[in-house]
């Protein structure tokens, strides 16, 4: 068996605790599997740019952050474009991808990412290419799995920012915004809001009101805290903006967290400080959280290859692990729904969502 692995989109932990798992698991089932790094995600199936890779290759890398094989982004608008580096005669990209595989003979890839990679990989599997994928994303925003491997190691990060914020924003009485990363999603603002002990958490799925953020924040001054901690996604938004250039945000707009320390700024007579961790939540060692949930998903991402399930996603649905045909994944987006058990919680814990 001749097996391709390629991991792509923005990297995240765990990464390559789920290639071991998945390396381990073919290994030691059969003695005639050869497996095929492909660098940097999609890009390097378009340039045909692999290496056959040993057993020993894929031991020690549980803890290790990032991905041993490189990764890109190769947006889905354009893989029905020719390659980027040929003529627009060449074949698109989808076209290209399909070709290699099959003059290089693999007999089926293993593809490691989150919602653009499976929109592309269920085009590939469409197009009658084997494949099995796993679902990787901080932002733990696809469709048919509970969990996405990267979210926990990422909420562990940003709520150690937030809890670091506690000490200086109480022992100057300022008011700290944080902005966390998730794209169109709130989880990771949501779940590490609430493990870092935050005041305010903004989400994109909830806009907004300004009067409501100053109403926690006074509230709290009058009863003698005077600190406030806001954590805000990257996607928040205010709800006089809700239907104006929604998640569009381009290059040289003012990021969501620093919009909201000016407005606050304008209307307090208090120090606001801007923190953002940005990629410091996506860098370094998966949790042990993820290593476990990791190693499960790449054991059963393995089972799958050696069963010739393809067009499957391994997921998380409740504990158990299982597949997920792509067509129910591809092309969703998973934002939190307002009828979320935590967002009530939250509420219940006198947290504010900003409504
Ligand atoms: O999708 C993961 C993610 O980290 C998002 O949370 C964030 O908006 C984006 O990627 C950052 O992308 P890049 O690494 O390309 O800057």
């Amino acid at each position: 068996m001749k097996i391709g692995f390629l991991t792509s989109g923005g990297d995240c932990q765990g990464l390559n605790a789920a290639l071991r798992g998945v390396a381990k698991t073919l290994f030691g089932a059969v003695p005639y599997v050869e497996i095929y790094g492909i660098h940097d995600g999609y890009a390097g199936l378009i340039n045909c740019n692999w290496r056959k890779m040993e057993q020993h290759e894929f031991s020690g890398i549980l803890r290790e952050g990032g991905t041993i094989l490189g990764t890109s982004r190769q947006p889905f608008k354009t893989i029905r474009n020719s390659d980027d580096n040929k003529d627009s005669k060449s074949p698109d990209k989808l076209t290209t991808m399909v070709r290699n595989y099959h003059r290089e003979c693999f007999d089926a890839l293993v593809i490691l990412g989150g919602n653009g990679t499976h929109k592309t990989a269920h085009a590939l599997s469409q197009s009658g290419i084997n494949l099995v994928t796993l679902p990787k994303t901080i932002d733990n925003d696809l469709f048919g799995t509970d969990y996405s491997f990267g979210f926990d190691s990422a909420v562990s990060k940003a709520a150690y920012v937030l809890d670091t914020l506690h000490s200086t924003a109480a022992s100057h009485g300022r008011i700290f915004v944080c902005e966390l990363m998730g794209r169109k999603a709130g989880w990771v603002a949501l779940h590490a809001g609430l493990a870092g002990g935050a005041d305010v958490i903004l989400l994109p799925e909830i806009p907004y009101s300004l009067d409501s953020v100053l109403e926690v924040i006074e509230k709290r001054n009058h009863s003698g805290k005077n600190f406030s901690i806001i954590a805000i996604a990257e996607g928040a938004i205010k709800k006089e903006l809700v239907g104006h250039n929604r998640g569009e945000r381009k290059a040289g707009d003012v990021s969501p967290g620093m919009q909201l320390v000016r407005d606050l700024e304008e209307r307090l007579n208090q120090d606001v400080r801007l923190t953002i961790p940005g990629h410091f939540q996506r860098g370094g060692e998966p949790t042990p959280h993820d290593r476990v949930f990791c190693s499960r998903l790449g054991a059963m991402a393995g089972e799958l290859v050696l069963q010739r399930q393809f067009g499957n996603m391994v997921a998380l649905q409740g504990n158990t692990i299982g597949a997920v045909p792509l067509s129910e994944v591809a092309g969703k987006l998973r934002t939190i729904p307002l009828d979320n058990e935590l967002l009530k919680q939250a509420r219940l814990l006198g947290i504010s969502l900003g409504d």
